[in-house]
């Protein structure tokens, strides 16, 4: 049965062929005669042992589990590694029982999720993909690496880089939005940021990339729900992020909860061992998200628990997470059937390279140094990253009449919104070991910025209560300007907090109509973790500023923005519906036979009751100041489908009064292919800091490849023809177009949206 299944696997595998990484190869080239002896001396159940994952507390009471019976399990073998556990002290005593009281003195792998900073939190991943800077991606995971490890972590489950198209699914806010090349280069970021050059040094820890392969996909946003794309778009979407992680070295990823056509990805050996590990050469420590593998059987493909083991560990799955299938099922699945003997050994050795890479084997309590857990967690200098972020992932949506920035001296302002007062909520929902004693709310940052500041709370976020409407009035009516926060608190985005409305939730739309009636200048803050349809408020607010949710430093951060000392330049990672029912409303739609026309009485691809544009388009962001965007030049009108390359140049030029960062965005059309193509597809980008009046030069660098697509019989392709290239502000502001030519066609290695466009930046004409 296995042979067989291999057999299969190594068939598709050479028809797919995806490319091997270069480090892959190199990887497999190493053969470690110290993790070969260890295996000889192993029993079956410290084999099994090591692919055991328990949980050393929940999220939010971690060690807790950590009693004498959890110690003895320890001792005997029986796991390889804890998830919700901290601190340097206590989990140096837990390594000691590992090494020291058990026979053979495996280490242990310690892991959480740090997803957007340990202690010190940083913005939310959503609003750090709206900075448009990997730069500050690869910084936070850096520093969220130094202070886990600091805390005795060596892996972290992160990052998270689900594409997201429908916002109605909560975990939009863990990853980079929607778009695929945007997607990979902060997940390739993160995987840097984490993993440092070598995992061996004390302060990197091991990125945990997930949840692989199309868990973003799940249908009607609900989460959990099973994923239906077609192969084209599985490659080309929902898989590029993944093999951008894998291009940078992530040494493990999460399988998914959900199934991909029906089959549930835990168990899915296609996706998993062939594509995965076989097609991309991947040969890391590949985790099961929490009780997966026993949700086999709920997926209706496992009739028992032992089923459910052997189907993981066919697909590869190296570590069950918590559900205990493998400590308690894979022995008895193992005697029915020792073909599964030769895959078990896979899986141990995977754990065990992993411990070794970790350095753990050469000395398991380097990462147990207290002295720098109390140095390095929430430092000055980490607290000030946090805030730079904050800063640069604020996206201006509507600025009418230049109502912001605000004057320094303006008089009365009225703050209101329970959201401005929430400090917990600015942690989002993965918030480590985050404490809302550590955030400065907007409130308490406008307070401490101004001094004629009238708070007033207006509704409660979520609750049906209307009773501090008339109070928020007062304080408009006797405020020059209101500030006013909305959108939705912590709790409504993250895992299983799927909406199936995108409308501002409690009464906060009364209240915006409310204080909008005022007629004082309005500018809205909204919060949050996913777009919203905020058509009222885009109507009839002066200002918005997207704010998402900031970490600790948000309130600095904001205020800075509504001031002026900040220039916002964030740009919106996912598009923002006008209405519910308008999602998915990505920009990278395919064409339709009948495109959509503004004009209702014709019959086109679009809904009768709304316009057919999103109310803010994937890439919008404005700016206190103005950008001109020149001529395009191309190096060459004609490159060959087989190792071409060309060169893009464009001057940029801050033609406003201020100082600000513009991110220029390249974008590709293959009008006339095999399959049908995107209308657009982003293919480059680069965040450029300009003074009033200044002129950079902006180069991209395009090889053929990246106009790959997944052709109709498998496999990538380069194909001969015009590809159209486009330049702009946002997917709906395109400054500049070119056409060029590819001759020739060619096979195609990985997902073009994973590579990456080399770009460079060089100063133009001064005033
Ligand atoms: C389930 C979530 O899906 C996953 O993202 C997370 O890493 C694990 N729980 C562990 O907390």
């Amino acid at each position: 049965m296995i042979r067989t299944l291999l057999a299969a696997c190594l068939a598709v595998a050479t028809v797919l062929a995806d490319t091997p990484p270069a480090w892959a190869q190199d990887e497999a080239a190493v053969q470690d005669t110290d993790i070969d002896a260890l295996l000889a001396r192993m029993t079956l159940d410290e084999k099994i042992g090591q692919l055991v994952q328990r949980m050393g507390g929940r999220s939010k009471s971690l060690n807790s589990r950590l009693g004498p019976e959890e110690l003895d399990k320890v001792r005997r073998g029986e796991v390889g590694s804890y998830l919700h556990v901290a601190g340097a002290e206590p989990l140096r005593e837990l390594q000691r029982v590992a090494v020291e009281e058990s026979r053979l003195g495996i280490p242990l792998l310690f892991s959480m999720d740090v997803v957007h900073g340990y202690r010190t939190i940083f913005p939310v991943p959503l609003a750090m993909a709206a900075s448009w800077d990997p730069d500050a991606a690869e910084r936070h995971a850096r520093i969220a690496a130094r202070e886990a490890s600091a805390a005795g972590l060596h892996w972290t489950f992160a990052p998270m880089v689900d594409i997201a198209r429908d916002p109605r699914w909560g975990r939009i806010v863990e990853g980079a939005g929607e778009d695929p090349y945007l997607g990979s280069r902060m997940a390739a970021a993160q995987v840097r940021g984490f993993q440092g050059d070598d995992l061996a040094e004390a302060d990197t820890i091991i990125a945990g990339t997930k949840h692989f392969g199309a868990y973003g996909a799940a249908e009607g946003g609900r989460d959990y729900a099973g994923a239906d794309v077609g192969e084209r778009t599985l490659r080309e979407t929902y898989l590029a992020p993944f093999r951008a992680a894998a291009e940078a070295g992530t040494a493990s990823y999460m399988t998914a909860f959900n199934a991909v056509d029906g089959v549930p990805t835990t168990g899915n050996a296609a996706l998993l061992r062939t594509t995965l590990r076989e097609e991309w050469g991947w040969n890391g420590l590949l985790l099961s998200d929490w009780r997966a593998v026993e949700e086999l059987m709920a997926h209706g493909v496992a009739g028992s628990r032992e089923d459910a083991a052997r189907l993981a560990l066919e697909a590869s799955v190296d570590m069950d997470m918590v559900a205990d299938v493998y400590a308690l099922d894979l022995k008895r699945a193992i005697e029915t059937d020792p073909g599964l003997i030769p895959l078990l050994d896979q899986a141990v050795r995977r754990v065990l390279e992993t411990k070794r890479k970790l350095g753990l084997f050469e000395d398991p309590y380097q990462y147990h140094d207290i002295a720098r857990e109390a140095e390095v967690i929430l430092s000055d200098l980490h607290r000030r990253a946090a805030r730079e972020i904050a800063q640069e992932s604020i996206v201006l949506l509507k600025n009418e009449g230049n109502v912001l920035p605000l004057a320094k001296d303006a008089k009365r302002i009225a703050l209101v919104g329970a959201l401005a007062d929430d400090a917990l909520s600015q942690l989002g929902s993965w918030r480590a070991q985050g404490r809302a004693e550590d955030v400065v709310t907007l409130r308490a940052a406008l307070e401490a910025a101004h001094s004629d500041v009238v708070f007033a709370s207006g509704t409660d976020t979520r609750a049906d209560d209307v009773q501090g409407l008339p109070e928020a009035v007062a304080a408009a009516e006797g405020a020059d300007l209101v500030v006013l926060a909305l959108g939705e608190d912590f709790d409504w985005s993250g895992e299983a907090r799927s909406r199936s409305s995108l409308e501002l939730p409690g009464r906060q739309r009364e209240l915006f109509e409310a204080l909008a009636a005022t007629g004082k200048p309005l500018v809205v803050v909204l919060m949050g973790g996913r777009p919203l349809a905020i058509p009222e408020v885009a109507e009839r607010a002066d200002a918005v500023l997207q704010t998402w949710l900031l970490g600790i430093e948000a309130g600095p951060a904001i205020v800075a923005t509504l001031f002026g000392e900040s220039n916002p330049g964030g740009k919106l990672p996912a598009s923002f519906p006008r209405a519910t029912g308008q999602v998915p409303v990505n920009y990278d739609h395919l064409p339709s036979g009948r495109p959509a026309d503004p004009d209702p009485s014709k019959d086109t691809a679009r809904y009768m009751d709304q316009p057919i544009t999103p109310l803010y388009a994937f890439g919008h962001g404005l700016s206190y100041t103005s950008f001109d965007y020149g001529e395009i030049v191309v190096d060459k009108n004609e490159i060959p489908a087989a190792g071409g390359s060309l060169t893009l140049t464009i001057p940029v030029t801050n033609s406003g009064p201020v100082r600000g960062d513009e991110v220029v965005q390249l974008y590709m059309r293959d009008p006339v292919a095999s399959v049908s193509r995107p209308v657009m597809q982003l293919r480059g980008f680069r965040r450029v800091g300009l003074r009033a009046g200044e002129t950079n030069i902006l180069t991209f660098t395009l090889e053929s490849e990246q106009f790959a697509l997944w052709a109709a019989e498998g496999g990538w392709k380069v194909e001969p023809g015009e590809i159209e290239l486009m330049v702009g502000a946002a997917s709906d502001d395109i400054r500049q177009r070119v056409t060029v030519r590819i001759s020739g066609e060619t096979a195609g290695t990985i997902a073009p949206a994973a590579i990456e466009t080399l770009s460079t930046v060089s100063a133009g004409v001064e005033p």
